[in-house]
């Protein structure tokens, strides 16, 4: 059941063109409806089985595909990923009911760029397509070059920038480490951009061990001479991993690390940014100058948690000092750790404690994390198959899709802080 045929309008941009995919006549023709009237959207489309998407997508080559999960003949995750590897430039944007929570996770890991829960509204419609269509745009920017140098994809100032992602936790031992190695090596296998790893325990780094890096350099040297830091000073630094993730290995010994501060942090993170696609930092548990200099600069924070009380109290804390610093609600991604269904714990409840949902879980690998740390062979390299593994790889598509771009909006750009220490922060903002 195909939709107009392809008529591009001359007299003003091109328009978005949309497929609609779904098995019940009236959904299709609401959305339809919906988007008659928007003058930069054209549905080219309509399709009632997944099989009957495939074809169509191929002849149409939509932008972007509004595809339902439940269909008969081929469900809605099994249709994205067999038209994505045909037509790879389109932006899938999955619909469900709601209460299909797991479906989320799994139309992430299909390749969808939006997941819109059923009944769509019209704004949140027009908004998720229009958002994966500019996301589309700006991603074709980035190109790779054979030195694996980044080309286009600027900011306005003409620089590319890429997203800093701390991995944090208010309660020492809830993964940080673990979970900043894993989800770097995940990033990168499912992106293929580049990805850095920096460790910000700067008085007892994990990360050299965790990754079996030896490297003699480290961020004091940057810190040494940040006078004169730049793209190749940055590189000799860098430890290049099996996995072509980089990394900022932390300095040899705690009074080193006292050399390096928030300062310092702030410079090398703004460079690498501008010079990475993502950079994944492992982050101290505390809320020490340094700590919040990484804090503030992320545009993500995943926030771990596991089914401990203490740990359940430190992010009920964690999320208070955040809202006070003003970070956006969504700037944290709350995940819980080494999750399992056996801790006398319901995760619902504890949501509803801490007033803040729990974007994804991970599950507790047991000894096999701990095995792949002694082997010093991250688990997603390790036991790609591993359940704990599937979910960091969740983790990072769900970290590197419009749908977390959309919900972020722009983080604000923190200026470094006057006052120093959380308690001097705090008081400055009132
Ligand atoms: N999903 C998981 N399943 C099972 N074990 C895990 C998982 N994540 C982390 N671990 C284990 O938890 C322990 C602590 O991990 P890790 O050192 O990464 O935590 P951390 O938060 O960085 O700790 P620290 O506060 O010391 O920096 C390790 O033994 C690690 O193997
Ligand atoms: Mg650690």
């Amino acid at each position: 059941m195909a939709g107009g045929p392809r008529t591009p309008d001359a007299s003003g941009p091109p328009k978005i063109r949309v497929m609609i995919v779904d098995d019940i006549a009236e959904t299709r023709d609401n959305l339809e409806k919906l988007l008659f009237f928007e003058k930069d959207i054209e549905v080219v489309a309509k399709a009632m089985t997944g099989r009957e998407a495939l074809a169509l997508a191929k002849q149409y080559r939509p932008d972007v595909v509004l595809m339902d999960i439940n269909m008969p003949d081929m469900d809605g995750i099994a249709a994205t990923e067999a038209l994505l590897s045909q037509v790879p430039e389109a932006q899938v944007i999955m619909m469900s009911v709601q209460g299909e929570q797991d479906y989320l996770r799994r139309a992430m890991l299909a390749g969808a760029r939006e997941f819109l829960p059923k009944p769509i509204g019209a704004e949140e419609l027009y908004s998720a397509i229009r958002h994966v269509h500019r996301l589309a745009t700006t991603q074709r920017r980035y190109v790779p070059t054979s030195s694996g140098a980044i080309t286009g994809g600027e900011s306005d100032e003409g620089v590319a920038q890429g997203q800093i992602i701390a991995v944090f936790s208010p309660k020492g031992g809830a993964g940080t480490s673990s979970i900043a190695c894993n989800l770097a090596v995940a990033l990168r296998q499912s992106t293929a951009k580049k990805v850095a790893l920096v460790d910000g325990n700067l008085t007892f780094g994990d990360i050299g061990v965790i990754m079996n890096l030896v490297s003699t350099k480290t961020v004091a040297d940057l810190a040494n001479r940040i006078g004169e830091i730049d793209r190749d000073l940055l590189n000799d630094v860098l430890a290049t991993h099996a996995s072509q993730v980089k990394i900022l290995l932390a300095p040899p010994n705690p009074q080193t690390g006292e050399l390096v501060t928030a300062d310092h942090l702030r410079t090398i993170l703004e460079l690498m940014k501008k010079e990475f696609d993502y950079v994944v930092v492992d982050t101290q548990s505390s809320f020490q100058d340094r700590a919040l200099a990484v804090l503030d600069m992320a545009d993500r924070i995943v926030a771990l948690m596991t089914l401990e009380i203490p740990c359940i109290k430190n992010i009920k804390l964690f999320l208070e000092v955040a809202e006070l610093l003003e970070y956006p609600k969504e700037k944290t991604v709350l995940v819980l750790n080494k999750a399992d269904n056996r801790l006398g714990m319901r995760v619902e409840n504890v949501e509803e404690n801490i007033q803040h949902k729990v974007a994804l879980q991970i599950a507790n690998a047991g000894h096999e994390m701990t095995l792949a740390v002694n082997q010093g062979v991250p688990l997603v390299i390790a036991k790609r198959d591993h359940s704990t593994s599937r979910d960091i790889f969740a983790l990072a598509r769900m970290l590197s899709s419009g749908l977390s771009a959309r919900t972020a909006g722009a983080p604000k750009q923190e200026k470094a802080p006057e006052k120093s220490g959380l308690f001097g922060r705090l008081l400055a903002r009132r």
